[in-house]
């Protein structure tokens, strides 16, 4: 297989001669914003919406986009050409460059552009099929988990307790009510109706949660938006994640215990058909 080929400040190279300068903020402060974009059959998958996320992130830390959404668009092309495989997941980071640390911003400073492309890796059938283990936890991170920022210890921190627990996502609760998980967005089926919690400050705007939305308004499956309290999802008859790259996933059992059945619900299985069935539409589209 050919070498992971990754973007870095205006040149492609091999991942394992990309270098940046250890003063870098993003490396010192975690001072940088990112995306994943799912790529299939080599076409990104909603990559206007991801261009128009970055920009709202690269706004809420205030620094300014270092290319034009075409210019973005070339580089993904050209990354995703010359890596191997159909589908990938292109992640792309900006972070506010080399400066001598200092927690304010520099007054003049150039930004750290990366992009690299690793294989995608969708759950695997048994995983659709048979659902995936959550547990739960208080959601600890700051209070603009809008804004899809590098700094990601409060996940990756949560994140280690579903793996320590022998799960695969931590659901998190904020003063009793759902946020997200670690690396997802999550809604619960309660009385046929799909609900989850508004887009705000707490949660981050996923590209997946809109896709969502969008294919249960057209496919009429009741649904609202607005806050979920923990005694809600804990006695949902359905709970799902979402995401670019677990698409949409069941969760089983939570805490341990069965979700509804213990089986993906009806309204998951008619939600994750739907889902594949529009990327196939819209990659044929794109075709
Ligand atoms: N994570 N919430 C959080 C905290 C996330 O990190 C993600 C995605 C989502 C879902 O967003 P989207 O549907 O746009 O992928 C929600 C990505 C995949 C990651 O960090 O790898």
């Amino acid at each position: 297989m050919a070498a992971d080929i990754v973007y870095l400040n205006g040149e492609f190279m091999p991942l394992a001669e990309a270098r940046i300068p250890v003063l870098d903020r993003g490396f010192i402060f975690g001072d940088g914003v990112y995306e994943v974009v799912p790529v299939y059959s080599r076409h990104p998958f909603r990559l206007g919406e991801h261009l128009r996320r970055l920009q709202y992130s690269l706004d809420a830390i205030r620094l300014s986009n270092p290319l034009r959404d075409e210019e973005w668009t070339k580089l993904i092309s050209e990354i995703i050409a010359r890596n191997s495989g159909d589908d990938q997941a292109v992640y792309f980071q900006v972070t506010r460059g080399a400066a001598p640390r200092a927690h304010e911003f520099p007054a003049v400073v150039k930004p750290t552009v990366f992009m690299m492309s690793n294989a995608m890796k969708t759950p695997p059938r048994e995983q659709v099929e048979q659902g995936v283990a959550c547990i739960t936890a208080s959601d600890l991170r700051w209070l603009k988990c809008d804004i899809k920022s590098v700094s990601l210890l409060g996940n990756c921190l949560a994140k280690q307790l579903a793996v320590d627990a022998g799960a695969v996502e931590v659901v998190m609760f904020r003063d009793g009510y759902l946020t997200e998980a670690s690396a997802s967005n999550v809604f619960v089926v309660r009385d046929g109706v799909l609900l989850t919690p508004p887009k705000n400050h707490l949660i981050l705007p996923g590209i997946t949660y809109d896709v969502v939305l969008e294919l249960a308004a057209a496919n009429k499956i009741p649904c609202a938006v607005r806050e979920v309290s923990e005694q809600e999802v804990k006695t949902a008859q359905e709970i799902w994640v979402t995401s670019s790259t677990k698409e949409v996933l069941a969760v089983t059992t939570l805490d341990g215990r069965a979700v509804g059945s213990g089986k993906p619900g009806a309204v998951f299985r008619r939600m994750h058909a739907l889902y594949q069935e529009f990327k196939q539409t819209v990659m044929r589209r794109a075709a």
